[in-house]
């Protein structure tokens, strides 16, 4: 805005030839402005301006001014800036010279040139970019470009503000030329996270009317500082995973956040390093934090881990977490069976309830899985017993016979109840010993046995033969003959028992003719402690032998009478002589009877009844029938072979007795036969006799010098060996087969013994009476002392 400024004459000091004038006048006046009436001031008309060719004068300095010499004033000719005039200076003025002609005159006209306030104060960038860290502290200083005014004065440059004052607060310091510095000072931390670019505005305002300003964009960069540092979502993480999982199972994943820009935002996950790091068991992704199984988890082991874990910023700010595995327990552990103590063996007679082992199970898995039941295979007479939590024991349920089962497998199986439920099993054995329970059992209730009489001694009868269902030793049957009498006399003189075999041996020769049969009791007994026995009655029978030849008990059989029957002439046909009586001690077929006539005088006239022995006429008797008839019978018994006997029978025939006396004188004809006969007996005996002496005499040497040697070569037991009653040897291996060591024995004891050892058997012998000249029969016991080619061994 251009102003007229009101004239100002000043007063001509210079005398009478130059005048002086001062005008003011301000800048920026437009073109063609008058300045001022120069002509008037200086008391000239325009006339002389123009003979004088008045012009003006400025020094060198480019015109700003000219002279207008019709109307005698001063116009602007050229736009004045004070500021390119003058710049600082003051005041600020033109110094012209106005000259004239004819004469010549010389004026000064000074014009001041004023200031307006034309110039805004300006900052020489629009903008400054400063990069502050967010970390920057309160009351930094940062320096601003000042605003330049040309303007000088009032109109030069007054004041700043900074506008928004959120962060910053400007601060002006005066410095020593007077000028000012401009700062802007941090009142308030940056953030960048809140705001990462500050845009403010800088004005510079000058004190003109109406005042003008400078503005400047200050733009403040927020540089970014680890001010943050990583959040993790949760403070714990919770996660599962079951034992057994395979390697690189993930498990999960955390996470943290970082406000932070760029580097110090970027999080890097590690476990953390403390007591239990598992680091081999968990790994955790460094950038995007996933939980990775890279070990072997066990239930068994642990069922819960914990691990520390950190997410940590470029910056080094860290935050910490924690992640909880669970364990989830899978059934992957069989129970395991242990035997704390077992019996190998027990006796058959234990009590129910007797324990026979100890067992403890034992699962290590979890709640059903580590459940654990136990039973045993059925059919066996044993049961479990839960005593505690895990032990078991295993015991008998009913009665044990070894004679049963001597051995039981008992399995002990133990399973959990996971699904699948695993399960494993031992195995027992278990023996059982034997007890004494069962006592011998005969084969039969009761025995009978058979002997022919006249049996060897020694001789093997018969066999009892007893059982027992124990073991060993308490199987081991020994038979015992029982004491009991026969007939008065002890049973042991007629059998033995031999102990181990049972075999029964005669002891003697027995007769039938005296003893049919007889019973005793054979005990067997088993070797337990105590013992257990049975008893059974054995009936031995003896069966009859045809060892007796019938025996003619009528007629009598006299040595020296005769004795006949008489048959009167007038007998009839059929008449009964006499009757043969003969019996025969044998039994049944060997005692039955029969009669035969054997030589007869006259065979025509008698017969014998076969069944009866009755001796009957068989004609009419005539007188030419001798007196004297001689009839001899003999008696045959049934047996095999039959035995026999044969009886004479004198019949007379006669009507009177002096007849038959006449007759009979002259019976026993054959005298001198027998006479010699006699002879040759008595040289018999002599000689008999003579050996028998000889022999007697060789054994009392021979039995002296072995006394005097003190010693036997056999003991002299005496026949019938003493055994205790409850054993018996066999007579098989005993003395008792020998016979000649009986018959030594009963050279030392007497021959009254009671005891009679046959040889084969009995024998028969006839003799003639040499008095009468009938036969006799003589049953002699036979000795092996009475006979000479005995041998002689002791
Ligand atoms: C018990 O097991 C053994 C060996 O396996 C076998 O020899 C025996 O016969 C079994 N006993 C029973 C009574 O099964
Ligand atoms: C065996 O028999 C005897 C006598 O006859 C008797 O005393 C004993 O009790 C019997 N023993 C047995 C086991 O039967």
């Amino acid at each position: 805005m251009r102003r007229q400024v009101p004239l100002f004459i000043l007063l001509l000091s210079l005398g009478s030839v130059f005048g002086q004038v001062s005008y003011s006048i301000p800048e920026e006046m437009a073109k063609g402005s008058l300045v001022c009436n120069v002509a008037q001031d200086l008391g000239l008309d325009l006339k002389r301006l123009n003979s004088g060719r008045a012009r003006l004068h400025s020094g060198g300095s480019s015109e700003y001014v000219e002279l207008n010499k019709e109307r005698g004033v001063l116009l602007i000719k050229e736009r004045i800036d004070r500021e390119t005039l003058c710049g600082e200076t003051t005041p600020c003025a033109l110094h012209l010279q106005m000259i004239l002609e004819n004469p010549m005159e010389l004026f000064r006209v000074t014009i001041e040139i004023t200031d307006i306030n034309d110039n805004a104060p300006s900052f020489v960038s629009s903008e400054k970019r400063f990069d502050i860290s967010e970390s920057a502290v309160v009351g930094s200083k940062f320096v601003l470009e000042k605003a330049v005014d040309a303007d000088i004065g009032s109109n030069d440059l007054q004041s700043y503000s900074l506008n928004p004052t959120d962060n910053f607060i400007l601060k002006l310091e005066n410095q020593a030329d007077g000028s000012k510095k401009v700062q802007m000072v941090l009142q308030k931390p940056l953030d960048r996270e809140h705001q990462e670019r500050i845009s403010l505005l800088l004005t510079a305002v000058d004190g003109g009317q109406p005042p003008m300003t400078g503005t400047m964009q200050i733009i403040v960069n927020v540089l970014d500082a680890n001010d943050n540092a990583p959040v993790f979502t949760k403070s714990v993480y919770k996660a599962a995973i079951t034992e057994n999982s395979p390697k690189g199972t993930r498990i999960m994943t955390v996470s943290a956040s970082d406000k932070d820009k760029g580097s110090y935002g970027e999080i890097s996950y590690v476990i953390s390093n403390s007591k239990h790091r598992y680091s081999d068991l968990y790994q955790i992704d460094r950038s995007s934090g996933e939980v990775i199984l890279i070990g072997e988890i066990d239930y068994e082991k642990s069922k819960l881990y914990q691990i520390d874990i950190e997410a940590i910023d470029n910056g080094g700010l860290s935050d910490s977490s924690k992640i909880v595995i669970d364990v989830v327990d899978v059934n992957d552990n069989s129970p395991q069976v242990k035997i704390l103590s077992k019996s190998d063996a027990i006796l058959e007679d234990s009590p129910e309830n007797t324990v026979i082992a100890m067992l403890s199970a034992s699962d290590p898995d979890s709640d059903v899985n580590g459940e654990v039941k136990c039973r045993i295979n059925v059919n066996v007479p044993f049961k479990m017993q839960t005593s505690m939590n895990g032990f078991y024991s295993l015991v008998t349920d009913s009665d044990l016979d070894r004679e049963v089962a001597s051995q039981y497998n008992i399995t002990v199986t133990c399973s959990d109840e996971g699904v699948p439920s695993l399960s494993s099993s031992v195995t027992l054995t278990l023996q059982i010993s034997d007890v004494n329970d069962n006592a011998p059992v005969f084969e039969r209730s009761s025995y009978e046995a058979y002997i022919v009489e006249n049996n060897t001694p020694g001789l093997s009868i018969f066999t009892v033969k007893a059982r027992d269902a124990d073991w060993n030793q308490n199987a081991r049957v020994s038979y015992i003959l029982e004491d009991s009498s026969v007939n008065g006399v002890p049973v042991s003189s007629y059998v033995s028992v031999s102990a181990d075999s049972g075999v029964i041996h005669a002891v003697r020769s027995l007769d039938y003719e005296q003893i049919k049969d007889f019973k005793f009791c054979i005990k067997a007994q088993d070797g337990g402690s105590p013992p257990l026995s049975s008893n059974v009655s054995v009936t031995v029978k003896i069966q009859d032998q045809n060892d007796n030849p019938p025996q003619v008990l009528y007629p009598v059989q006299t040595g020296g009478s005769l004795v006949a029957e008489i048959v009167p002439r007038s007998a009839d046909v059929s008449y009964l002589v006499t009757k043969v009586v003969a019996v025969d001690v044998d039994s049944g077929q060997n005692a039955w009877l029969s009669y035969k006539l054997q030589k007869a005088t006259d065979r025509a006239l008698f017969e014998v009844g076969l069944q009866n022995g009755e001796i009957r006429t068989i004609r009419q008797v005539t007188d030419k029938d001798a007196v004297k008839q001689r009839l001899t019978v003999i008696v045959e018994d049934n047996g095999q072979p039959s035995r026999s006997a044969t009886v004479i029978v004198n019949v007379a025939v006669a009507d009177s007795f002096p007849e038959v006396l006449s007759e009979f004188t002259d019976f026993t004809h054959d005298k001198e036969y027998n006479d010699n006969m006699t002879f040759y007996l008595v040289l018999a005996l002599a000689v008999v006799s003579f050996l028998f002496i000889t022999c007697l005499v060789v054994i009392i040497s021979v039995k002296i010098y072995r006394w005097r040697q003190a010693r036997f070569y056999h003991s002299n037991l005496p026949v019938i060996p003493y055994y205790p009653p409850r054993y018996s040897d066999t007579l098989g291996t005993g003395t008792l087969q020998h016979v000649y060591n009986y018959d030594t024995c009963r050279t030392t004891d007497s021959r009254k013994s009671d005891l009679k050892f046959g040889g084969p058997g009995t024998q028969n012998i006839l003799i003639m009476d040499p008095s009468s000249g009938t036969m006799q029969r003589i049953q002699s016991e036979k000795s092996i002392l009475d006979e000479p080619d005995s041998p002689l061994e002791i």
